[in-house]
Formats: structure tokens, sequence, C-alpha cells
């Protein structure tokens, strides 16, 4: 993070919940974005969070904030299901910028109202998909954009987690691995269960399926409690990963040990403790959000910068789930970029086949925790792979 003589980016927090903490957090470490007030519906949790950060002013109402605070970024940490209305407040009331916390909405409907009214209110809408700014993974998307496996022919992702916890994070993760350049064309999905534990998105419970996309490789995905576990840490919240096949070698990523590749010309292996990063990528996102936002606010200094989360981009995760839910709903093959509505999935509760049973969850890998002492030590084998016939 550079230092920075420009007067803060003045940020709101809106949710005062666990993630707003880690927010919190890496607002006290960015140099460029300062945290001013908060909001959450409950009056108490937002005055005992005001507290706990030192914030002068915190609301139980949210128009009253926008109306007292002069905002330059309002940043959202409510539960998934809670975006459009703080949208509808937010848009119109002049603040130059909104990040949502992922997913960007619950439901189809929902989420195309929250870009468009962000595009016709002029607000610059980013979405809280901050693994893009851990360093180890932009040096894993630099490995594989110089070709270290070749081509890459296919990509298989998955999560413990449904489609709507986790599988924002892993598509966007994907695009991002892929510098933003695949164009999803087709898919076939297939989901059971119905997602019933508090606090979690109402979707299905697991979800298992292909994406085609244009001249790229297929991408095979799987998010749910039957998803196949990653060797490493054994935290259940970072189970997640993508491995990748190219037309000279293998790679893969997991939450919850790093990255590796192995090539016809090399090998090569990255760990690293994602909690310990967390913080430092989430201020990463500020700081670029903040440098951006200089760009935009007449008040503020001028900057050229792209922001990686931008709504262009994080728009691309979202329609891929949305039109995911929509093939499940369907059991069809459906095409990846056709808007989705609420109407497409509607009946996916009821559709929905009984959940495999708890006996049939994958145990985790038996691999140790990641001690930071002990030295990486080769995750694959240490054979050269051989290219697949093309
Ligand atoms: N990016 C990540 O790695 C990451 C990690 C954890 C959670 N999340 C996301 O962060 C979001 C919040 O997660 P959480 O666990 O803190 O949720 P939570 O439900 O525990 O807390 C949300 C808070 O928002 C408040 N709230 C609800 N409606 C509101 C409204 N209209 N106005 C103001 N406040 C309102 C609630 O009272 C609560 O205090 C979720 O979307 C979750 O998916 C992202």
């Amino acid at each position: 993070m550079s230092e920075n003589t420009a007067a803060p980016v003045r940020v709101a927090l809106v949710g005062c919940g666990p993630r707003a903490e880690g927010h919190a957090r890496a607002l006290r470490l960015s140099s460029d974005c300062e945290l001013v007030a908060c909001c959450d519906v409950v009056e108490d949790r937002a005055a005992a969070f005001a507290a706990e950060w030192g914030l002068r002013h915190y609301y139980s109402d949210l128009p009253t904030m926008l109306k007292d605070q002069e905002l330059a970024l309002v940043d959202v940490a409510t539960p998934a299901a809670v975006r459009l209305p703080v949208v509808e407040q937010v848009a119109p009331a002049g603040v130059p910028g909104l990040l949502l916390e992922k997913p960007l909405a619950m439901r189809p409907d929902a989420g195309y109202r929250v870009l468009d009214l962000c595009r016709e209110s002029g607000v610059q809408l980013y979405v809280n998909h901050q693994l893009r700014f851990f360093p180890p993974i932009q040096r894993f998307q630099e490995v594989l954009r110089a070709g270290k496996i070749g081509r890459i022919r296919m990509v298989r992702a998955a999560t413990r987690w449904s489609l709507l916890e986790h599988g924002t994070h892993l598509f966007d993760l994907v695009n991002f691995l892929f510098e933003d350049a695949l164009v999803p064309e087709r898919l076939l999905v297939q989901a059971s269960g119905w997602e019933e534990q508090a606090g979690m998105p109402e979707c299905p419970t697991h979800t298992a399926g292909v994406l085609t996309t244009a001249e790229g490789p297929r991408v095979y995905f799987e998010c749910g409690p039957w998803a196949p576990s990653w060797p490493g840490t054994i935290n259940a919240w970072h189970q997640a990963g993508i491995d990748i096949v190219g037309s000279s070698g293998v790679a893969g990523w997991s939450l919850n040990r790093g990255w590796w590749y192995v090539g016809e010309n090399g090998r090569d292996e990255e760990r690293y403790e994602h909690d310990a990063l967390d913080d430092v990528a989430q201020a990463a996102l500020f700081d670029n959000i903040g440098a951006a936002l200089r760009q935009t606010s007449p008040t503020l200094e001028a900057a050229a910068i792209d922001v990686p989360t931008d709504a262009a981009r994080s728009a691309w995760s979202f329609q891929v789930v949305m039109a995911a839910l929509r093939s499940a709903c369907r059991r069809s093959w459906v095409d990846a970029l056709t808007p989705v509505s609420d109407k497409d999935v509607d009946r996916l509760h009821e559709v929905m086949p009984e959940p495999l049973p708890e006996s049939f969850v994958p145990p985790l890998s038996p691999v140790p925790p990641i001690d930071p002492a002990t030295p990486s030590e080769p995750v694959v084998p240490a054979q050269p792979v051989v290219p697949p016939e093309s």
C-alpha cells in the first residue's frame, strides 16, 4: 500500500455483522480509505460496532446516514438477500461508490435491477471478490499467463459450500485466472436438496455441472457438501479449489493450501494461509477502489485506475450462477448468457430431489494442517506430465 497524503475516501459500512468486522480491520490497514460511520437495522449492533472501531457516528436508518454523512463509498455487508433495498436507497443519494459483499444478489431479478440502478445513477459498483487481491493468487494467474502448463484444456472447480455461498467466489476466480476473457456459452447443471442452515443463502444444497466456453476450456464444477475435499488445512470454510489441465502440464489452487503446477519445463508451488492474508487483500481492494473513486469524484484527486472487482466483471459470475440455477430447475442445457428471471428459478425449491444422506459426505483429506515452519514439500508427482493427445 502506497503512502497517500490526499484526503481519505470516506467509507460507511451498512450491516455490522461478522463480515463487517473484517472490512473494518482492512479499512484500518488501508492507506486510501477511512471508516467514518456504520449502520445496522439493529441499533444496538451499530452502537457496539461504532464503539469497537472508534466511530463517532452510527445509525439504524440508512437514509439518515446518507443525508448526514458526506460519503465517497458505501460498503454493504448485509445478508445476501438484503441487497436491492439497500441499493435502491444508495443509488439516488449521490454517493460516488458502492461496494457489495458477494453474492451480488440472491435472485436474478434483484441482481439485474442492482446493476441497472447503479448504471442509471452513475454509481460505481464493485462486488467484494477479494480473492483477486491475494498476491499468491495473482502470481498463480501469472504462471498460467506465462504458459507454464501450455494451452488450458479443462478446469475443475469445487467447494464444499453452496453455489450462492462460495460458488460466486469460485466462478469469479476461474474467470480471473483466465484474465476475465472466458466467454460463457452453455450450462448443464444438476442440483439436489435445499440449504436449510440458518444464515446460509437459500439455494440448492449441492450443485454440480459443466460450463462450456467459446474457444476456452470446459469448466466442471461442484458446490456443496458432497464435493471433493482438498489436501491442506482442514478448516471446513477453506474447502474450495480449482484444478487445471493444460496441454503440457497440470496446475491447481486451493483455499486451504496455495497453488502448484507441474509442466514439461518445470514445477513450482506456493503455500500460504488464507486467514493471514485476507485483511491485507481486503485492504488492497479498498485502496484500489479509493484510487478509482478519486477519478470519478470531482472533490477528490484524479487517478486512472482499473478495479478488477468492478460491476462488469462481477456481473460475469452472477450471470453464470443464475444461469446454473435455471439449468438445475429445467434439468436441461441452457444458454449461459440469456438473462434469467425469477420465474425461471421459482420452481427450484419444489423440484429439487432429496439430498444424499449425511453419511455420503466424503471425509476431509487426512493431510495435516500446514505448519508454516515446515518447508514446502512437493504436492504433485515428480515425473513430468505427458501431454494429452490433442
Ligand atoms: N467475501 C468474503 O470472503 C465473505 C466472508 C464472509 C461473509 N461474506 C458475505 O458478507 C455478507 C454478510 O455476512 P455476515 O456473516 O456478516 O452476515 P450476518 O447476517 O451475520 O450480518 C449482517 C448484518 O446486517 C444487518 N442488516 C440486515 N439488513 C440490514 C439493512 N437493511 N440495513 C442495515 N443492516 C442490515 C444485520 O442486522 C446484521 O447485523 C454476506 O453476504 C456474506 O455472504 C463474504
